[in-house]
């Protein structure tokens, strides 16, 4: 596995790549890399030649009492998974290097980044949609892959690429969860014994929401209700929102009648756990069925 550290020689290698045919893939981390970003390793590498993953703590998305100087960096065993996942470049730019002197430039998605984790977490989408673009612009992926248990954050940068044309297929891969349904993440390994043993009530309360869509009901509140109820039963959780949303627009519904998101953040300590579960209404679902049946056979390779 080749390390680069240098934008220009990034560039270089990939543009090489891309003029003899290969497509290049591309999972841009901030490291300490865990099962969840294995799998999505895994499912990059059956989808181009030529696999990149970038590591880079990304300073511009951490805000000034966030966890940026603690936020774990164990960069041997991240090369370590890299290589044994096939990885072909790992990619680990400085923040000089991404932000040399005179930097100004920033990029905005305002509606979809004003919300749920933008409430709560304001320059957050900016930094990251300024880094995916600097970082698209030189690794100059074919397809690139990010986590559904970043929701709001895929949304945006599928947003952001359609925006500004950027060419570069985006892949969301569904979330890799803890045998009691925790959501990885890197920062997971903040969590004492005691805050571990509850954590995954965020997601019991989402699928508590996704059972009351389920049994037909189309009414927010009574989906809401439901999701608090779960979290109300431990004492040491406290949400910052629990939202049930237009799957791309992130904007609140007021019925469920097709498909919703529903997203969850809550506090355990100083620990945000952020997770999600998409729904479909009983209804489309059965017409999604019925839609299958009676559409032609799809050929085998189009
Ligand atoms: O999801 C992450 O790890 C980061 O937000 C990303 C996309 C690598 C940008 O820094």
């Amino acid at each position: 596995m080749k390390i680069v550290h240098s934008p220009h020689m990034m560039t270089a290698w990939s543009l090489r790549l891309r003029r003899e045919g290969v497509t290049v893939g591309f999972v841009p981390t901030m490291g300490a890399l865990h099962d969840g970003h294995r799998a999505l390793i895994r499912a990059a590498r059956l989808r181009c030649d030529a696999l990149v993953v970038s590591i880079f703590v990304n300073p511009t998305q951490f805000g000034p009492a966030e966890d940026l100087t603690q936020y774990p960096r164990p960069l041997a065993n991240d090369r370590r998974l890299c290589r044994e996942e096939g990885v072909d470049l790992c990619f680990e730019p400085s923040v000089a290097a991404m932000y040399p002197e005179g930097f100004q430039t920033t990029i905005a998605v305002p509606a979809i980044a004003r919300r749920w984790e933008g409430e709560v977490r304001p320059h957050h989408f900016a930094g990251v949609a300024t880094v995916v673009t600097k970082l698209f612009g030189m690794v100059r992926p074919d397809i690139a892959l990010f986590g559904q248990k970043d929701y709001q954050q895929a949304a945006l940068i599928r947003r952001l690429v359609q925006d500004l044309n950027m060419g570069v297929e985006i892949i969301v891969y569904p979330t890799v969860r803890e045998k009691d349904g925790l959501a990885m993440s890197s920062r997971n390994v903040y969590l004492s014994p005691e805050q571990r043993a509850i954590a995954a009530t965020l997601y019991k309360s989402l699928r508590a929401g996704a059972e009351v869509v389920r049994k037909g009901t189309t009414d927010v509140q009574a989906i809401q209700s439901a999701m608090a109820t779960t979290i109300e039963q431990t004492s040491i959780l406290t949400v910052d929102y629990l939202a049930v949303c237009d799957p791309l627009s992130l904007d609140p519904l007021s019925s469920v009648v097709s498909r919703a998101v529903l997203l969850g953040a809550v506090r355990l300590g100083s620990v945000r756990l952020i997770d999600n579960l998409v729904v479909v209404a009983p209804r489309t679902r059965m017409e999604q069925r019925v839609g299958r049946r009676h559409s032609p056979a799809r050929p085998a390779s189009s």
